[in-house]
């Protein structure tokens, strides 16, 4: 029997606030991550510099260590909170900076999935400006479950910001269910089914 391995997802968060509901969204499926075989890792934004063309060579070492981890990722889950109806600029930057990968190796034919906390519409609109960059990164975003979190609802706790709504927990773990299906559906990891015991036939 074909046994599926756990796969790995890179969370990246648009926020930089050291205490974010996106931020807190993307802990919250880390939580839930290995008891549906996914190995989640949360990305730090915060030492990444802008990316300038004049320095790209001279890379820090938070730099670094994040195209190792969009490398080795077999998807993604990017939260964004809407700033002025887009993305923010630290998620931009961090797909700019993944988009120089040679080969597009970071990115190229992997599947990735949309969450955001904002204002009204959930951070809504910032999701419809990720597929639209995502088109040229060539990854494949998830369709559905869509998740539009309000970050002032009662959906995070007032103080710590935890996410505590019952309904958007499950949301989450839904999102992160599909988007292990669609990426198992794009670059199936099968352990190799162990070599059957050849039958001596005797002469
Ligand atoms: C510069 C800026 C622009 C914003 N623009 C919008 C916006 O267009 N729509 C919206 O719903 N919220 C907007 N917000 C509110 C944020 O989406 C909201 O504060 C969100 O909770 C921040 O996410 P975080 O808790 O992960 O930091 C804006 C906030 C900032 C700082």
């Amino acid at each position: 029997m074909k046994m599926t391995l756990p796969i790995k997802v890179l969370g990246i968060s648009g926020s930089l606030r050291k205490i974010s509901t996106n931020m807190s969204a993307l802990e919250y499926m880390e939580s839930q991550a290995p008891k549906l075989g996914i190995d989640f890792e949360i990305a730090s934004l915060q030492d990444v510099p802008f990316f300038n063309p004049d320095t790209e060579d001279d890379k820090n070492d938070a730099t670094i260590k994040l195209l190792e981890q969009m490398k080795a990722a077999d998807a993604f889950v990017f939260a964004s909170p809407e700033y002025n109806y887009s993305f923010t600029p630290a998620l931009k930057n961090a797909l700019d900076w993944g988009s120089r990968l040679p080969g597009n190796e970071g990115f190229k034919g992997k599947a990735a999935s949309l969450i955001s906390a904002g204002g009204g519409f959930g951070g809504g609109r910032s999701q419809y400006h990720v597929r639209q960059v995502a088109v040229f990164l060539d990854l494949f975003v998830l369709n559905k479950p869509e998740v539009f979190l309000s970050s002032f609802d009662g959906t995070f706790d007032k103080e710590s910001l935890e996410l505590v709504s019952e309904h958007a927990q499950e949301s989450l773990v839904k999102q992160l269910e599909a988007l292990k299906e669609l990426s198992l559906k794009l670059n199936p990891k099968e352990e190799n089914p162990k070599e059957e015991t050849p039958i001596e036939i005797m002469a």
